[in-house]
């Protein structure tokens, strides 16, 4: 490996000196450097993977007790990032959120989090017995899925309970980013550390264009996907202390060496180290040229059914979002007809070969990321072709549907029996979700996309949810904690009944 890479990726230059001049290999994996490997595999992978799926050896170091090049390597990243501290995960984001949770907050101890939180949090209140105070999402911008935080909200939970931790997810899945700064202030109020789920924003510290990074804003931990925006393989992460709780540091570090595996994937940890420089070196660059090059093109992407959205600045304030992210380019249905978007993402995949991130009910979510930079015109040429293809589809009469779903929620605040750790371990008996109205469920369910949860373990039931949840089924959306069987669905709901929880 050249040498100017050495102190910028320090795991994965100490690897590639190890592999090239290792030997006999008397030791694990049992592929032996691919010897061994199917030959499948080889021939589709290539050779080279294989050499580099070692784990543990001098070289290697030891990601739960990194003393060489994953130290290096971690902070140089700490340095990248601005944090005081950073550990790689080799799990996702998810095993960042377990860890941070379970060194911050004791089993029986309350932690203030966004209810449109990922479902990785709420598993880890499930394992920590930590106890959650949901921070119902603020909807005042309704063309998008996802709410914002009322700040006074906030500060007024944290004057009522005794909550060690908040946590809150921004950007969310349509890249609309919190006031972090203004959370963090409260926080410092009531001296709470403040964690930010920040996994889809890790590309924010290479260019200014992007909502401020939560670090900056004065986040005290935050979660990072290495997959999501940036070149890293899918699993690889980050988790960063900013130094405000330091005292908590050496406890993420056991926690995370309990919680990960023990033959972390070198090939992991090196597309961290790699991808990490390579942001930080191109960066700047290509997300310039590309922020410019989609300031031209949004609105020539637009259609008579089809418009990309951005948040108008007034609202987005009023809400607590207070930035976007512009490598999201969210495609909103605005003609008189009603669509169904899944259908039409399933027919662009199917038979155009186009993937998009996601589609609810109103959007069309296209993602970017410095890939999309290497090569603009083709970029450029790819979204128009979108576009149009989409143009055409809906045209042609596919993906219309005769009525939209014009059900109203009549439901204020969901209401919550058991904790989510309660309710995982409480016996349950399975029923038809249509017949579970005011049942106390026993599972968390989903729609994906996006994926956060529409029931939490232990909330009631409500008829509001469940025709959401046969809504999205019967459109052709995944669902997730329930039971297909024969086209119907089925839930685990508590037996026992319990007193509701005070809010
Ligand atoms: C907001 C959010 N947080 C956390 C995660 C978990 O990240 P990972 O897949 O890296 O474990 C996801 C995954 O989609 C997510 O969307």
């Amino acid at each position: 490996m050249h040498d100017d890479h050495s102190m910028t990726t320090p795991f994965a230059s100490h690897l590639s000196e190890y592999v090239t001049t290792a030997k006999s290999f008397y030791c694990m994996p049992g592929h032996k450097q691919g010897l061994g490997a199917p030959p499948l595999l080889k021939e589709l992978w290539g050779e080279q993977v294989f050499a580099y799926d070692i784990t543990e050896v001098k070289g290697s170091d030891v990601l739960a007790y990194p003393r060489t090049s994953i130290k290096e390597a971690q902070k140089v990243a700490a340095d990248i990032m601005g944090a005081h501290r950073s550990w790689f995960l080799v799990n996702g984001s998810s095993v960042g959120i377990h860890a941070v949770l379970g060194a911050l907050v004791k089993p029986g101890q309350k932690v203030l989090v966004h209810r449109q939180c990922h479902k990785a949090l709420l598993f880890g209140l499930v394992y920590s017995g930590a106890i959650p105070v949901y921070l119902e999402p603020v909807q005042n911008l309704p063309e998008y899925a996802y709410g914002s935080v009322d700040l006074q909200k906030v500060d007024e939970l944290l004057t009522q309970h005794d909550i060690k931790m908040v946590m809150v997810t921004s950007p969310n899945y349509y890249g609309l980013a919190l006031n972090i700064a203004a959370i963090s202030s409260i926080c410092r109020t009531h001296s709470v550390p403040l964690f930010v789920d920040e996994a889809h924003g890790t590309h924010f510290s290479f260019h200014e264009g992007f909502p401020h990074p939560a670090l900056k804003q004065g986040a005290d931990f935050v979660v990072q996907s290495m997959h999501k925006t940036l070149g890293g393989l899918y699993q690889s992460a980050l988790v960063h202390s900013a130094g405000t709780y330091s005292q908590y540091e050496d406890k993420i570090a056991r926690m995370l060496s309990m919680l990960q595996t023990t033959s972390p994937s070198a090939l992991m940890i090196m597309s961290i180290d790699a991808a990490l420089d390579e942001a930080n070196r191109t960066g700047r660059e290509l997300y310039g040229q590309m922020l410019a090059m989609l300031e031209s093109l949004r609105y020539e992407l637009n259609t008579s059914n089809f418009q990309v959205i951005i948040p108008p600045p007034g609202v987005m304030s009023a809400g607590n979002f207070v930035a976007y992210d512009q490598m999201k380019l969210l495609f909103m249905a605005v003609s008189e007809d009603f669509f169904n978007l899944m259908k039409l993402k399933v027919i662009l995949s199917e038979q155009y070969g186009i993937e998009i991130e996601l589609a609810d009910e109103n959007h069309m979510l296209l993602t970017l990321s410095l890939a999309d930079a290497i090569d603009l015109d083709q970029t450029r040429e790819n979204l128009i072709y979108f576009s149009e293809t989409l143009e055409r589809l809906v045209d042609r009469g596919f993906g219309l549907i005769d009525e939209p779903d014009d059900f109203e929620d009549p439901r204020e605040l969901p209401e919550f029996f058991l904790t989510p750790r309660d309710a995982f371990y409480a016996e349950k008996k399975r029923m038809k979700l249509s017949e579970s109205v005011s049942e106390v469920s026993g599972n968390m369910v989903c729609i994906y996309p996006p994926g956060f949860p529409q029931i939490i373990p232990g909330e009631m039931i409500h008829e509001a949810v469940i025709h959401q949840i046969y809504h999205d089924f019967h459109l052709g959306f995944t669902i997730v904690g329930v039971d297909e069987e024969d086209g119907e669905l089925y839930i685990d709901v508590i037996e026992e009944s319990f007193p509701r929880l005070e809010s």
